[in-house]
């Protein structure tokens, strides 16, 4: 291992040449400055992890070359040396950042135990900020990959909302595979609750009796199969995080015991007679747009409201720009590890492509299409034949067709998938008349019927 090297700021000479004799003979660099500007210039040119120095210096307040030192270097630590009378000037620079202080006459043993000592921290500092600072490369904000502004907007809001003592319920919404859950878990490891539990629920999973009886647990003999109580969900939660996925699936019923255990923090057991307390955040997710649920009645406005204190709306993968390519990127390094294989890079063409297809599974489907590619490429670059973008009944058109191609009725030498066109077309019919059914009908020329039977066809009918 290099030696440390030491810095002694004194002008005491005899003293500071005695130092770093001593220091010397144990294992140290040493260099010694009689003021505070030749202490400056000395940084710059030893870059020593610890500086011994003075608290009375002709010409400089020790105090004030502290600070100069540590706005140079915060790593450095810095000891002070303090005459009989000027100990308090001591305490002041502790508390400024010095890492220690050593009252004159200095034993010389005492010395080296504070410089070893004043090593290992500035060591163990830095093993730590390398950590963490490979940690922030190297898994951007945990896990969470992206650079636009939408993505940037969603961290700098998740850091606030992690720094809170205590959290409203927050409400995440976005379409499939977007990263909803992604960013509840984030949401609890990045808060105080870290360490309590993540529970995670999916409000589409069973219907409102069972769903109440998971959520709120029951009591023994509340119903045929109850032979013992059972702690409900939002129990286990208790200190942590509680996350509801598809909380705008949750039926009518429920919503109303829901919004009690979110706004009172009580829960009452099925079949149980006493209130109990809980302490828990609430994180729900919906890929519904809950305001529309709202207008027709599927959702309480009052849950809605308690719910969506704090919104987070993740954007479609296909509204976030160049970090589609970022994200192929982080997927591509997860499946060659995966399977052992190095493709390095995505070229132009298959670039193109995967920016311009619609992504209609959003990240999910992304990083399901780069693992198809990876399993079956041999290469080192990722080309568009190996991109099975138009496999699957996810798979979508990537671009609605023109209107022109369409009048003229031309066909793209490739050929088209008409089914994939038609439900596209179904598609934007019933975006631009906002879920109309007859002014969709109305768009594609055809009878109110025939739309009904095309929509249940293609799995599009609205429940
Ligand atoms: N920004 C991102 N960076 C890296 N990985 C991401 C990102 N967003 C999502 N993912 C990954 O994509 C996959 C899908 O994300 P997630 O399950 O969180 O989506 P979701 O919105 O909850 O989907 P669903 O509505 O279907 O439940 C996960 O493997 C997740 O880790
Ligand atoms: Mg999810």
């Amino acid at each position: 291992m290099n030696p440390s090297t030491l810095l002694i700021v004194d002008d005491e000479r005899t003293l500071a040449r005695s130092i770093k004799l001593f220091m010397t003979e144990q294992g140290y660099e040493a260099e010694v400055a009689e003021n505070g500007d030749i202490a400056l210039e000395l940084l710059d040119r030893l870059r020593p992890e610890v500086v011994f120095l003075d608290v009375c210096l002709p010409g400089h307040n020790g105090i004030d070359l502290l600070r100069r030192i540590k706005e140079f270097d915060r790593n450095i630590a810095v000891i002070m040396m303090t005459a009989y009378g000027s100990i308090e000037g001591a305490v002041e620079a502790v508390r400024l950042g010095a890492f220690d202080y050593i009252k004159k006459p200095v034993d010389l043993d005492e010395l080296k135990l504070l410089a070893d000592r004043a090593c290992e921290s500035a060591r163990l500092r830095q093993e730590l900020s390398y950590y963490r600072e490979r940690e922030i490369r190297e898994i951007p904000f945990m896990g969470i990959i992206g650079k636009c502004d939408a993505i940037r907007d969603i961290i700098a809001r998740i850091t606030q909302i992690a720094a809170l003592e205590d959290s409203p319920p927050i409400l995440i919404t976005g379409e499939t595979g977007t990263g909803k859950g992604l960013v509840a878990r984030t949401l609890h490891r990045r808060s105080r609750r870290a360490s309590r539990a993540f529970i995670e629920v999916n409000c589409t999973a069973l219907p409102a009796t069972l769903m109440e009886a998971e959520l709120f647990g029951y009591e023994r003999g509340a119903f045929t199969d109850a032979k013992e109580s059972k702690m409900g969900l939002f129990e286990a939660a208790d200190g942590g995080f509680l996350y509801l996925d598809e909380v705008g699936d949750t039926e009518l019923p429920l919503q109303g015991k829901l919004l009690r255990a979110v706004e009172e923090r009580v829960i009452r057991r099925v079949g149980g007679l006493r209130d109990r307390r809980v302490d828990v955040t609430i994180v729900a997710a919906t890929h519904r747009d809950l305001e529309t649920e709202v207008k027709a009645a599927r959702f309480r406005k009052d849950l809605y409201y308690r719910l969506a204190v704090i919104t987070i709306d993740l954007p479609p993968l296909r509204e976030r720009g160049d970090d589609i390519l970022l994200l192929a990127a982080h997927f591509l390094e997860i499946f060659n590890a995966k399977y052992g294989k190095a493709i390095r890079a995505i070229d132009d063409r298959a670039a193109r492509t995967l920016c311009e297809y619609p992504w209609p599974g959003n990240i999910r489907e992304l990083s399901h299409v780069i693992e198809r590619a990876v399993l079956w490429s041999h290469g080192d670059r990722l080309s568009v034949d190996q991109l099975s973008l138009t496999s699957g009944p996810m798979n979508l058109p990537a671009k609605p067709l023109p209107a022109a191609d369409l009048a003229c009725g031309t066909l793209p030498r490739e050929g088209i998938d008409l089914a994939a066109w038609e439900r596209s077309l179904l598609e934007q019919a019933l975006r631009d008349s906002g879920g109309n059914q007859t002014k969709a009908a109305r768009l594609l020329r055809l009878s109110r019927d025939t739309l009904r039977y095309r929509l249940k066809k293609f799995g599009l009918s609205q429940p």
